[in-house]
């Protein structure tokens, strides 16, 4: 698949842009600061209704601005999707898919997949179970959307059962209050049940592409592997070989059950909620050692690329092929890693690259870039895009469609429904329209 189409409003560092994107590899260049993470970012969100960046959505909403709107046209295999998503301060986001609004924003889910990698990601390795666990979930829910309402389900039923433990272990325990546990232990074990099962599934169908893409991009290293370890499940469900079967779900629900059971004196003591996927760990093994903690600084980055190159992989052999988002990582690499990625990137249907200079972008990868400045806008200062001409470390290129420059004021973002055709360059780039914001249709 990929990005036809980029809208944004009040994202971040810019205002307004509408970009044409084509298949293959496009750069985004500017010195530090310019807003071409912020692409990147926004791009992201749309495929995972969340930031690699931030935990919370208020940074994402341009400072002294109540929302941000991201739209995009995606293509794949032929067929267009539009899908746009408005960030509100304070209040619902909410989207729309094809402009007609839906009931809940993770319906646009599954329509725009992407992979990412960014200098954030070293964090995959050295950083807290959390980050491995969002890693997990995410990649999951990209190969199964409907497990986004399982996660929102699992946290509300998590967060209500852990109020309740607290309470309940400090004062002298009701019966009611003990049955009422037994109620939410029945929900959690529901909704933990298929989120296991998934998480399960990825760590079986992942575990060959990360070893074979961590071999490619240190072949001299020891091999590399992943495994599931939860405290709740017998030691057999941790081996990345044994195959999911459909009765999984099943199961690991009456295994849940015994175990929350059984932990109850605990969790009433302690006032918090010991058995679950939130608990759990996606070990990262070089050799026989964790990664986390023995690891060289050179292979942590390898082994975060390995698990998003993997990813890559997996969702493309079985499933739509995602768009390949790389924020700043060819700088980051020698030359090994960097000829690894590139000869992803040089056959993957779309990748957006962000670098400063076209020089931390690999020669063979003739990417088509984009110069990424800022300006003083109205309200400070603002993103925008100039194009250029000649391919990055490539030769000149005249196939690619370049931003378009679009200049119709007051247009709300999902007003613009049909592509603007591009503008010829004048040989020094086309700014993009700068807009005041208007309310989502
Ligand atoms: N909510 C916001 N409102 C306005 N500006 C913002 C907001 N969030 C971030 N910015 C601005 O965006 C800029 C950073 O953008 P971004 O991270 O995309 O830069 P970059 O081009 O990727 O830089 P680098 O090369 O250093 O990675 C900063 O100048 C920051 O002040
Ligand atoms: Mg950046």
């Amino acid at each position: 698949m990929f990005v036809r189409a980029l809208s944004l409003r009040d994202f971040r560092s810019w205002e307004h842009a509408e970009l044409e994107l084509s298949p293959g590899r496009t750069v985004f260049l500017g010195s530090n600061g310019n807003g071409k993470t912020n692409l990147l970012e926004a791009i992201g969100y749309l495929a995972t209704l969340g930031s690699h960046r931030v935990a919370t959505e208020a940074p994402l909403i341009r400072t002294g601005t109540e929302r941000a709107r991201i739209g995009a046209t995606v293509v794949n295999l032929g067929r267009e999707l539009r899908i746009d998503v408005e960030l509100n301060q304070g209040s619902a986001n909410r989207a729309q898919i094809n402009r007609s609004p839906v009931r809940r924003t993770r319906e646009i889910l599954g329509i725009l997949q992407t992979v990412l990698f960014a200098p954030e990601d070293l964090a995959l390795v050295r950083g807290d179970p959390g980050e491995r666990r969002r890693f997990m979930d995410e990649l999951c829910t990209t190969r199964l959307p409907r497990l986004a309402a399982v996660r929102s389900d699992y946290d509300r039923v998590l967060r209500q059962r852990s109020a309740l433990l607290k309470t309940a272990g400090r004062q002298a325990r009701s019966k009611a209050d003990l049955s009422t546990l037994d109620v939410w232990d029945g929900h959690l074990a529901a909704h933990a049940s298929v989120l296991l099962a998934q998480r399960l599934r990825l760590v079986h169908d992942l575990a060959p592409y990360l070893a074979q893409s961590y071999a490619s991009i240190a072949p001299e290293s020891r091999p590399a592997s992943i495994a599931y370890r939860s405290a709740a499940l017998p030691p057999e469900f941790s081996d990345p070989a044994r195959p999911p079967r459909p009765e999984d779900p099943e199961e690991l629900e009456a295994i849940l059950l015994r175990e929350l059971a059984a932990a109850r004196p605990k969790e009433l003591e302690r006032g918090v909620c010991l058995i679950g996927p939130h608990r759990d760990e996606l070990d990262l093994i070089l050799g026989d050692s964790p990664a986390k903690g023995f690891a060289s600084h050179g292979e942590s980055w390898s082994f975060a690329l390995a698990l998003r190159l993997g990813a890559f992989e997996l969702l493309r052999a079985t499933g739509a092929e995602p768009v390949l988002l790389l924020d700043d990582v060819f700088a980051e690499l020698d030359r090994r890693r960097r000829a690894a990625l590139a000869a992803v990137a040089a056959d993957a249907e779309q990748v957006l690259i962000t670098a400063a200079v076209p020089e931390d972008v690999p020669a063979e990868l003739a990417a088509v870039p984009l110069r990424v400045e800022t300006a003083g806008g109205p309200d400070g200062r603002v993103s925008r895009i100039l194009a250029e001409h000649p391919a990055v470390g490539g030769e000149r290129r005249h196939d690619h469609a370049i931003p378009s420059a679009i200049e119709r004021e007051g247009d709300p973002v999902t007003d613009s429904t049909e592509p603007q055709a591009p503008e010829p360059s004048t040989g020094e780039g086309h700014r993009i329209a700068i807009h005041r914001p208007g309310p989502l249709q």
